[in-house]
This record gives structure tokens, C-alpha cells and sequence, in this order.
């Protein structure tokens, strides 16, 4: 899908041959752009959403890197700002029938990846969208608007056993599953969707530090350890905490329960549906799990990761 030719703009096309480039984990190269590795299809996104999206003051934009609990993440932010909206009648709550993934929409996976611009002028504050993009590659509107980001990251282990399975579930399609070790060695040189993985998180950390409010840092183990502590944060940042009638009345548990992996990977939805950009919808739900790498990689594999990943982020204060 990343590789129909025809849908390179000329852009693109001009910039590729310029670039370094790797074997790629899903499409059959990665490119490194402004120090990010991303397939050629993307690129284009990138390029598109970099030229043309305005953020607005009042965005929210959430931003991981891939398999860090985006789905998850895109889930609860949804429910936030809409929940006066359906808590009369939850049967009718998008979330039952419709992917998080299409109800907070990727900017450069979604929105700018096809040829065409859209115009998202008309649609009602708060915007919420969603991005894989590193900081240093944020649209540059993103930077100057003051809209609000909240940044999900994941134990590095966890993440790329997450995204080993991702990338084979994708690439059955057309072609071979790529062997672990291979994808552990491009891993720890960088060399992942996206990457450098510490690149990634360290960006946003630094930026959550210079500007906590603008920035939250969450992490999904803390999600998981206390999802109603963490809910309740977001909605205060996000400047629509919980009232005290709401905080009585299970108003968090509801929406804690409702984006459980649990129900969501129950829904009919999220079991066989497609994305308005062809993904199954079931890959995006495999275990909900902290620690699954060590059913997947040995000791030593797990040791090298975070040998790597604590060296290239020595002196960042930041222990994942
Ligand atoms: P695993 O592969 O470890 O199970 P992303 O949404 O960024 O693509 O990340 C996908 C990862 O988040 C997968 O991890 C998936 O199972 C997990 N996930 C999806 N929905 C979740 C939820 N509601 N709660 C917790 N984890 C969830």
C-alpha cells in the first residue's frame, strides 16, 4: 500500500534519491528524513502535513511512537471533551461502532496521505488529531499555536516486540515474516517506523519539561497500573476536568471501562473491521500486556535493548 508509485508526489520523488535508506520492516524501505525513518508513501504524508496543516490554539494532538497504545490513547481522548454529549445515551457512543483510529484521525497516515489537501477549517474545537511525527518534525504551526500535546510513551522492549508482530501481521499480506533478530538489530541501530525510538520519547520529554503546560508525558505502564488517576489527569490538562457530580457518579470508571483492551477488542468493530485507510482493525489489538517481550526475546536481547536505549539517552533524566 506504502509503495504505489503513483501516489509519490513529484516532491517526494525528488527528495528520495537524496536520502539514506535501510531495508524496511513493513514496505521495503525505510528512509531517513530529518533524522526519522519513514517508508516512501509516508514521506509524502509527511511532506503534505508539514506544508499545509494550520493547528489551531484550541488542537489537541496526540503523538506516540508506533504500538506505544495510540489506539488506546485516541480512545480516551475522544471520550474526554464529548462526554456530556453521550452520557445520556451510551448506546449510542461512537466509540461502539466507529475505530478510534478513524474518530482521531492521523495527520500524516490519514489525513495528508492521499494527493489530495483536506480542509479540516470547519471542524469543531477541539480538534483532536493524531501524529507519529518526532518533535523536530512537527508542522511548524504545531509549534506556534499553543494547541495542547500529549505524548504516550512505552517500555522500548514492549514496543518493539508490539511493532515486530505488527510489522509481520502487515507484511503477511504480500510477502515473508521478517525474523525478530533482524528487526532487534535495525531496532537497536535506530532503524525502526519512525525511529530512533529514543529520539522519539527523549523529544517530547525535553518538551514536556520546558513547557508542561502545553505538554503532557504519560507513559503506558502508568496507564495501566492506574488508568482512573491518569484519565483524570488528562482531562484537567486538557482543561475539561471531572465535576464533583461526575467524580460521584462512576463518570471515570465508565470511560476507564469503555476504553479497556478488553471491550474494545470485544467490539465488532475492532474485531473485523477495516479503517477508511484499509488496515484490518483487529491488528491493532493484540495482548494489552506490560512485559510480554520476555515470551518473545532472551535475557540478553532484552539487556541489549536497554543497554542502547539507556546510553542514547544518558544524561536526559529519563529511565523507561
Ligand atoms: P501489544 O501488541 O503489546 O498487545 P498502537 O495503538 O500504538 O498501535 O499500539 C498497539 C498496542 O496497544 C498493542 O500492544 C495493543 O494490543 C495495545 N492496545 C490496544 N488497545 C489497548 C487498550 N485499550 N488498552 C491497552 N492496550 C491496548
Amino acid at each position: 500500500k506504502y509503495l504505489r508509485e503513483d501516489d509519490i508526489s513529484q516532491k517526494c520523488r525528488d527528495l528520495l534519491p537524496s536520502l539514506p535508506h535501510e531495508k524496511g520492516w513493513i514496505s521495503p524501505s525505510l528512509y531517513q528524513y530529518q533524522g526519522l525513518w519513514v517508508a516512501p508513501k509516508l514521506l509524502n504524508g509527511i511532506l503534505a502535513c508539514q506544508e499545509h496543516f494550520r493547528a489551531q490554539e484550541t488542537d489537541v494532538l496526540l503523538i506516540t511512537a508506533p504500538k506505544s497504545g495510540t489506539t488506546w490513547l485516541k480512545a480516551i481522548l475522544f471520550c474526554l471533551p464529548n462526554r456530556a454529549k453521550y452520557s445520556g445515551s451510551m448506546q449510542q457512543h461512537p466509540l461502539l461502532t466507529q475505530s478510534p483510529h478513524d474518530l482521531v484521525p492521523f495527520l500524516e497516515l490519514k489525513l495528508y496521505f492521499g494527493q489530495e489537501i483536506p480542509n479540516l477549517t470547519s471542524l469543531p474545537p477541539p480538534r483532536l488529531f493524531a501524529t507519529h511525527l518526532p518533535y523536530q518534525s512537527l508542522p511548524q504551526s504545531v509549534k506556534d499555536s499553543g494547541c495542547k500535546l500529549v505524548y504516550l510513551c512505552r517500555n522500548p522492549k514492549d514496543t518493539f516486540v508490539s511493532l515486530w508482530h505488527f510489522a509481520n501481521k502487515l507484511r503477511s499480506k504480500t510477502t515473508s515474516g521478517i525474523p525478530l533478530a533482524e528487526c532487534l538489530d535495525a531496532f537497536c541501530r535506530g532503524v525502526s517506523p519512525f525511529g530512533p525510538y529514543w529520539d522519539h520519547v527523549q523529544g517530547y520529554y525535553k518538551a514536556s519539561l520546558e513547557m508542561p503546560e502545553r505538554v503532557q508525558f504519560l507513559r503506558y505502564e502508568d496507564m495501566i497500573e492506574d488508568p482512573q488517576v491518569h484519565v483524570k489527569r488528562l482531562a484537567d490538562f486538557l482543561g475539561c476536568p471531572f465535576g464533583e457530580q461526575e467524580l460521584r457518579d462512576g463518570t471515570v470508571d465508565g470511560i476507564v471501562r469503555m476504553c479497556s483492551f478488553d471491550s474494545m477488542s470485544m467490539l465488532e468493530v475492532n474485531k473485523s473491521g477495516k479503517l477508511s485507510t484499509g488496515q484490518e482493525t483487529e491488528s491493532y489489538f493484540r495482548k494489552g500486556e506490560v512485559g510480554d517481550w520476555v515470551n518473545y526475546m532472551s535475557v540478553e536481547m532484552g539487556e541489549r535493548v536497554d543497554r542502547v536505549v539507556q546510553e542514547k539517552m544518558d544524561g536526559s533524566g529519563l529511565k523507561l
